[in-house]
């Protein structure tokens, strides 16, 4: 059965699991696997299902906090536990206003009495400090907006689950078609998704996740230093989404202000050149983790780049980050990447395109 910690919350250009299995069934190395554009984390935790040690970082909130909850787990006790608490404490919430210009937004997307339950786990949640705390907002945000006509585990009124539409968009939607925002008990749902997720057994070892840009992560992991001897990542593609516009109400959800931002520095590139150089700075980064002959597992995509682009850049940008000698083992297998949920939602037009697989060694 595929471990129910993999799905908790959607995420946007995941990679499969058994793309992971199947790398790691390849190494002859038996030391720290690292990820350091994490994600959702797939690669740490498919690694510790597969009794690895491993570690992974990542730029975006959601990312760490979905890849934390489920690399460091709580027990399924401590969560019931906490939730009697919160819910208990949420009882006599009170609120300041809420941003103006989202108060309507707001008031269509959840129920007043979802709203009061999710607004008061947003404040009062811990997630960055604190293990329990970190699962209960996981199973929040993949519970947080979704196909709510459909499912009774979603707290919104009817949205995508992929993506969070922007808020005028939406509420012109709703408007229109009529939705309005279920009643839904968020305690109540919170309980029944931690009773599901923890129905598979959690793996014995225990990975770590920082909220760090891969350019910094040596610094984030220094008790790893020389220890990893396999990297299997996926970094952000050119010209590819900034995964935080689209991730606005679960990026509020997390402590974030309530706006759909467009953020500069998050690592999106236009230009090959720059990319090649982000690339560059982000190995150089991870750099002094690795461990000799280390193996870098790498799928990577992105419209505007060939195949023998990807893998250039991917190269040159190895050996310039990493100043060492870098073999290529494997030109891998190209998949065709499926239509996305979240284009299909934008309207946008079925644009196939390739992932390559590439993998190298460093000498
Ligand atoms: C293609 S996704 C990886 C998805 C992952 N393999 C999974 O299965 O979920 C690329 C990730 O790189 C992250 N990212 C972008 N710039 C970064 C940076 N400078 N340092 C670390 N992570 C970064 C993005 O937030 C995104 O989560």
């Amino acid at each position: 059965m595929r471990h129910r910690f993999h799905s908790i919350c959607p995420y946007f250009a995941m990679f499969p699991e058994t793309f992971v299995r199947k790398h790691l069934a390849a190494t002859r190395f038996a030391g720290v696997v690292f990820d350091p554009f994490c994600g959702r984390g797939t690669t740490v935790f498919e690694s510790l299902l597969c009794e690895r040690e491993a570690a992974g970082c990542d730029v975006h909130p959601v990312a760490v906090c979905v890849a934390g909850a489920k690399s460091d787990p709580p027990t399924r006790f401590e969560v019931i536990e906490r939730l009697s608490a919160l819910e208990t404490q949420s009882r006599s919430a009170h609120f300041g206003e809420q941003n103006q210009d989202l108060a309507e937004f707001f008031r269509l997307c959840f129920h007043p009495m979802t709203y009061i339950q999710v607004r008061f786990l947003r404040d009062n949640l811990r997630w960055l400090d604190d293990r329990t705390d970190r699962f209960i907002a996981a199973l929040s945000l993949g519970a947080l907006h979704g196909e709510s006509h459909r499912s009774p585990n979603y707290f919104s009124n009817r949205m995508p689950r992929t993506i969070s539409t922007k808020p005028a968009y939406s509420i012109k939607w709703w408007k229109k078609n009529g939705y309005t925002a279920p009643p839904r008990d968020v305690f109540a749902i919170l309980r029944h998704l931690n009773d599901y997720r923890f129905k598979t057994s959690v793996p014995r070892g225990r990975g770590q996740v920082a909220l760090a840009d891969a350019r910094s992560a040596a610094g984030a992991f220094p008790h790893l230093t020389k220890r990893v001897t396999d990297i299997i990542t996926s970094p952000p593609y050119l010209d590819t989404t900034n995964y935080v516009e689209d991730q606005w109400l679960r990026l509020w959800f997390l402590g974030g202000k309530a706006a759909v931002c467009r953020p500069r520095g998050d690592g999106r590139h236009y230009s090959f050149d720059s990319y090649r150089t982000f690339l560059a700075e982000c190995w150089a980064g991870v750099a002094p983790l690795l461990a000799d002959k280390a193996r870098i597992v790498v799928r990577i995509g992105g419209r505007k780049l060939t195949r023998e682009q990807r893998l250039d850049v991917l190269h040159h940008s190895l050996e310039e980050g990493s100043g060492r000698h870098v073999k290529l083992t494997d030109s891998g297998i190209s998949s065709l990447v499926k239509q996305t949920q979240a284009n299909a939602f934008r309207g946008s037009k079925p644009t196939p395109t390739l992932e390559h697989d590439f993998c190298f060694l460093l000498e």
